[in-house]
C-alpha cells in the first residue's frame, strides 16, 4: 500500500493531469446583464461577502489542497500570505495526518489568515474527540471547520474506506457538540436536493457544492489503482451528481441565509459572477491554484489571484450591480 505521503504527491502531480481536470463547472449558457455604459465608478463596487459571519473582502476562496507532507509546507504558507493579503478565505487540505501525529503541523503553513478553515473527512470524525479535532484547528489557527464528503472517491481509492458510509447521527452529534462553525462539502459530485435538505437540518454554518465539472477525484483514484476498473465504468461513475448550477439552487433553498461556496470546475472569473449571480456567497478554486505553484511556484499563484481579483471586478461592474444582494438578483429581473 502506498505511504500517506505517497498518496498526496499522486494526487498532487495527478490533478495537473489533463484528463482529470474536468469539463468546467458548466455556466456558459448563462448570460449576465451588461452594461455598456459602464457607468458604476470602480470604488462604489462592493465585491464583500461573509463565510461562517466572517468578512471577506472578495468572494474567492482557496479550496482544500494539501498538508501532511514536507513539499505542503511552502506551498500553504504562501495561501495564508496571500488570502491575507487580499482578505480572502482558505481551507486546508485534510487535517487527517497531523490529529495522528504531532509534529506535522507545520507542513499546513504559517501566518495568520481571518477566514481559515480546517477540513477533515466524514469517514474520520468519529475516530477522534470533539474537543482533539478543535484544539488542532485552533493550533493551525482555524476559525472554524469543513468536513468532506466523497463516498465515490473512497471506493475508487484503493486504500480508500469502501464501505463509506456516512452516519447521520454522528454527524450531528459532532456538529452539535464542535465549539466551532462547521461546514459540509463534496469533492467533486456535488450536493442535491434531497442531501442539501438533510445537512441544512443540522446546525451547520454552510455547504461548499464541489460539483460535477472540476477536478475529478474519480479518475484520479483510478489511475492510482493496482486492480483496474474499465474506462466505461470510471466515465459512468464520473457522471454521477449535479451540475453546479442545479447544485447551487438546491443547497440554497436549503441554507436559508446560510454560507453557500460554490466550486468545482471555477476556471475564470466570469464562471466565479456567474456562481454568485446564481446565488453563491463565495467561489472557491483549488487546480488553478495547484497549477500555477506548479509552473510559476509564488509569483504563480500571486499573480493568478491578482488577476482573478481585477477580471472579477471588472465583469461584475459590468453587470451594473453594485453588491452581491444586487447580482443576485441580475439573472431573474429582464435588462
Ligand atoms: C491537489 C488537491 C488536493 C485536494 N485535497 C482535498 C482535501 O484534502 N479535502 C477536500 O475536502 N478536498 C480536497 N480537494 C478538492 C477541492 O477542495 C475541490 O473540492 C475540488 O478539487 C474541485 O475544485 P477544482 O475543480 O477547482 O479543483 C483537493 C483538490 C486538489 C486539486
Amino acid at each position: 500500500m502506498p505511504t500517506n505521503e505517497e498518496r498526496k504527491l499522486d494526487h498532487l502531480a495527478l490533478c495537473l493531469n489533463e484528463s482529470n481536470r474536468g469539463n468546467g463547472a458548466g455556466l456558459d449558457h448563462l448570460c449576465l446583464p451588461y452594461d455598456a455604459l459602464f457607468e458604476m465608478q470602480p470604488d462604489r463596487l462592493d465585491t464583500t461577502s461573509k463565510i461562517a459571519g466572517i468578512a471577506v473582502k472578495f468572494p474567492l476562496m482557496f479550496g482544500a489542497m494539501t498538508g501532511g507532507i514536507p513539499q505542503a509546507a511552502e506551498f500553504n504558507t504562501a495561501l495564508r500570505k496571500l488570502a491575507q493579503t487580499h482578505g480572502l478565505a482558505m481551507c486546508l487540505g485534510s487535517i487527517r495526518v497531523c490529529l495522528e501525529n504531532d509534529s506535522l503541523h507545520e507542513t499546513y503553513g504559517t501566518g495568520e489568515v481571518e477566514a481559515l478553515f480546517a477540513n477533515l473527512g466524514a469517514s474520520e470524525i468519529k475516530r477522534y474527540k470533539v474537543e482533539y479535532v478543535a484544539e488542532n484547528c485552533k493550533r493551525l489557527g482555524c476559525a472554524g471547520l469543513f468536513i468532506h464528503l466523497n463516498g465515490l472517491q473512497e471506493y475508487v481509492q484503493d486504500e480508500g474506506n469502501h464501505a463509506f458510509c456516512c452516519n447521520y447521527e454522528d454527524l450531528q452529534r459532532f456538529v452539535e457538540a464542535f465549539p466551532m462553525p462547521v461546514l459540509i462539502k463534496e469533492v467533486g459530485s456535488g450536493i442535491g436536493g434531497g442531501c442539501a435538505n438533510r445537512l441544512g437540518m443540522l446546525p451547520i454554518a454552510g455547504i461548499e457544492t464541489s460539483s460535477r465539472g472540476g477536478t475529478s477525484w474519480i479518475k484520479i483514484e483510478a489511475m492510482r489503482r493496482q486492480v483496474p476498473i474499465s474506462g466505461s465504468n470510471i466515465t459512468a461513475l464520473d457522471q454521477i451528481g449535479y451540475s453546479l448550477e442545479s447544485s447551487i439552487h438546491c443547497c440554497r433553498a436549503a441554507l436559508g441565509d446560510r454560507t453557500l461556496i460554490a466550486s468545482g470546475g471555477i476556471r475564470h472569473a466570469l464562471d466565479l459572477v456567474k456562481a454568485l449571480s446564481l446565488g453563491a456567497d463565495l467561489v472557491a478554486i483549488a487546480q488553478p491554484l495547484y497549477r500555477a505553484y506548479h509552473n510559476h511556484q509564488t509569483a504563480g499563484i500571486e499573480s493568478l489571484v491578482q488577476e482573478w481579483i481585477d477580471i472579477g471586478r471588472l465583469i461584475w461592474r459590468s453587470t451594473g450591480c453594485p453588491n452581491l444582494a444586487s447580482l443576485r438578483m441580475c439573472l431573474t429581473t429582464p435588462a
